[in-house]
């Protein structure tokens, strides 16, 4: 970088220079060496060494010339020598401090260009979720039943014993909530009532007779809760729909008409139903409804020619409680028994989707595996 023959390491009186002309010349040679040098630093290091080069404070070359020209200048050039190497140390100075300034903004440039997003490649596709089994059966039977006229409704899963039992004609001691072994909720002392987990879907139907005059067609979508052990059939948390149509003249035919249409659209048109006598304290009559096997078509017998394991050889298999509404139900809702009827029915949805997509283990529909999930987009 340096040249061969390093002037300002030498005095003038050595170079020869004792016209303020010469003197002139010399720093034009030394700026064009500046500038020639400076052109090339064109990153950190070379900078770094530019600058050390003509700045560097014990051998820099603008320190060598203060030393070997500056401070030993006859009188005569003093003045002369001071006033090119101001120009030249003002120059050196802003150029290198361009150059530095120069060199980071590139370095910014290539950064950028680096980290350029590219808006041409593929995107990252995140797998889309689809709905659970479980919510997919609510919505094939929400849209069965909005059909033919019924609206859909939902109510809290906390419930007090006053709509899960009472008011559904189920007093304290009834035996039938030992069937509905029951979740308590721990409540500090001196709450107002006893809170539960509901165990059906059924306190909905005094809810919705509260708020609403008769004709009255909905149906209920919603978590129960039981204390049951868990099993393949046997879950503490499971899926009703309540069903509920309240009018002035409503039949039993009405009702198993309605049950009906609702078992072949949803299983298909293959499939028959019956209804068997039950016991529900809010429906008078009650019964059962089953529907032929829809495993072995209600034959009874199994594809491999042995008794069908699904309906154990009956060819029926139990679907789910319904009934006429209890007149006693319309006492606590304050609708005139005189005046109206109407049915009511409970469906368990997790036995509704096993039998229909030959599901035999109800754990899984809790357990969000996604071998299971996938099967059912
Ligand atoms: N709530 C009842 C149960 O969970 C089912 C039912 C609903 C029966 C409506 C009759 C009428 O077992």
């Amino acid at each position: 970088m340096t040249a061969p023959e390093n002037k300002p390491a030498q005095t003038l009186a050595a170079l020869g220079a004792a016209q303020p002309e010469q003197v002139v010349a010399l720093f034009t040679e030394i700026l064009a060496r500046f500038d020639a040098d400076s052109a090339v630093a064109r990153d950190e290091g070379s900078w770094k060494h530019l600058r050390d080069t003509w700045l560097g404070r014990k051998s820099g070359v603008l320190t060598q010339i203060t030393d070997n020209w500056l401070k030993p200048a006859t009188s005569e050039l003093k003045r002369v020598v001071g006033q090119e190497l101001n120009k030249l140390r003002a120059h050196v100075e802003a150029q290198i401090e361009a150059r530095k300034l120069a060199i980071e903004a590139g370095s910014d440039e290539s950064a950028l260009a680096r980290e350029r997003v590219d808006l041409s490649l593929p995107g990252v596709t995140r797998p889309v979720g689809s709905h659970h089994l479980i919510r997919q059966v609510f919505q094939q039977i929400e849209d069965i039943f909005v059909s033919i006229g019924f609206s859909v409704v939902e109510g809290p899963e906390i419930e007090t014993p006053y709509y899960n039992f009472e008011a559904l004609n189920i007093p304290e001691f009834h035996p039938v909530r030992d069937d509905m072994d029951t979740f308590y909720i721990d409540l500090p002392e001196g709450a107002p009532t006893p809170l539960l987990l509901r165990t059906h879907t059924s306190p909905m139907q005094i809810r919705t007779m509260e708020k609403r005059q008769p004709p009255v067609r909905v149906i209920v979508p919603g978590k129960v809760y039981r204390r049951d052990n868990p099993d393949a059939t046997h879950s503490f948390a499971f899926h009703q729909v309540e069903g509920l149509a309240v009018d002035t003249d409503i039949t039993f035919c009405d009702f198993t008409g309605t049950i009906e249409y609702f078992v072949k659209e949803f299983f298909g048109p293959g499939v028959k139903t019956r209804f068997r006598p039950s016991y529900f304290p809010f429906t008078e009559p009650s019964v059962e409804f089953d529907v032929t096997c829809v495993f072995c078509g209600g034959s009874g017998v199994s594809a491999g020619g042995g008794t069908c394991s699904k309906c154990k050889g009956a060819g029926w298999i139990e679907l789910f409680g319904a009934g006429m509404v209890d007149p006693a139900v319309y006492g606590f809702v304050h609708y005139d028994p005189k005046k109206v009827s109407g049915f009511a029915f409970g469906i368990g949805i997790d036995r509704l989707a096993m039998l229909k997509y030959g599901i035999d283990d109800i754990q899984v529909f809790f357990q969000n595996d996604l071998r299971f999930l996938r099967q059912f987009p």
